[in-house]
């Protein structure tokens, strides 16, 4: 089966791409630096041509709240249109446990914004949203940073590493499209400012975090139920401090 994975060079999908080829699959690592731009179209007739799947697990360059906007709603539009015109027969999408509750945040309105596209479009679809990733718990300290200080609010939320959301992606890829939501999620739930401070002193950064009940989270509101996925969730094995311990100096991202 041909596959094409949108974002295929970002963090999630560049662990997807072997996964795919391992199961035998033709999986096409797609993004600007392999010569497609979902924005432009540059390169996307060409990639998706003869391709049964697109995972779209790209993001957006700025995440300022009219530039996000932007993003998602034309890569979005420009994707759906190609595959419409290539008859893919399948569009799954990775986006985040909790977005319909984050209206407040620009970045999460944008979010909302690409699901409904993907659910008015003929083709059929796979919503994938995932909680935070490992690999961000640094950047979240990056973007809450008040003065010298993160400031973080100290709610639960119960993240997953980048390696087990690719894993789930890509068994929902191959399958069939469900046309709804899955959430995918880690197996543990942590007070967030707590699980920012241990992995700020695990990276011997110094920076002090503090639990701030008005703390916003990406410009949002949060308490305990924001991020927390529902019963149905399908969880992740790797735990937290097994993966900390894997991948000491893990590359973090900048945020999310
Ligand atoms: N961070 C979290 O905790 C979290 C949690 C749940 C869900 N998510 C979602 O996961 C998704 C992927 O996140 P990620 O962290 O893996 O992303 P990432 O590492 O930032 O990678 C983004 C990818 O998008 C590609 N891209 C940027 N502009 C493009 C364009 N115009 N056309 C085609 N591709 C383009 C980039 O290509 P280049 O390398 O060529 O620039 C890169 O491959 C996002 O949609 C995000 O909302 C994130």
């Amino acid at each position: 089966m041909k596959i094409v994975v949108i974002g295929g060079s970002g963090l999630i999908g560049s662990k997807l791409v072997p996964k795919l080829r391992e199961h035998g699959h033709e999986a096409v690592a797609a993004s600007p630096d392999s010569g497609v731009n979902t924005i432009t179209g540059e390169g996307l007739a060409e990639a998706l041509r003869d391709a049964s799947v697109v995972v779209d697990v790209s993001n957006s360059p700025s995440w300022e709240d009219a530039a996000v906007m932007k993003f998602f709603e034309t890569s979005t539009r420009n994707l759906l249109t190609y595959e419409a015109a290539a008859g893919v027969g399948h569009h799954v999408a990775l986006s985040v446990v909790g977005t319909q509750r984050l209206s407040e945040s620009g970045y999460f309105r944008a979010k909302i914004a690409q699901e409904q596209l993907i659910k008015e479009s003929s083709i059929p679809y796979s919503i994938v949203q995932a909680t935070q990733f490992f690999e961000f718990v640094k950047g979240l300290a990056d973007i809450s940073m008040v003065g010298d200080k993160a400031h973080l609010p100290p709610v639960l939320f119960q993240p997953m590493s980048a390696d087990d959301v690719a894993t789930a992606v890509g068994k929902i890829a191959v399958g069939s499209p469900i046309n709804g939501t899955v959430e995918i999620a880690g197996p543990e739930q942590f007070r967030m400012d707590e699980l920012v401070r241990r992995r700020l002193a695990q990276l011997g950064d110094a920076r002090e975090v503090i639990a701030d009940p008005n703390a916003l989270y990406s410009g949002a509101k949060i308490d305990d139920r924001t991020l927390v996925p529902g019963n149905n969730a399908r969880l992740g094995e790797t735990r937290f401090e097994t993966w900390a311990g894997q991948v000491p100096h893990a590359k973090s991202q900048p945020a999310a």
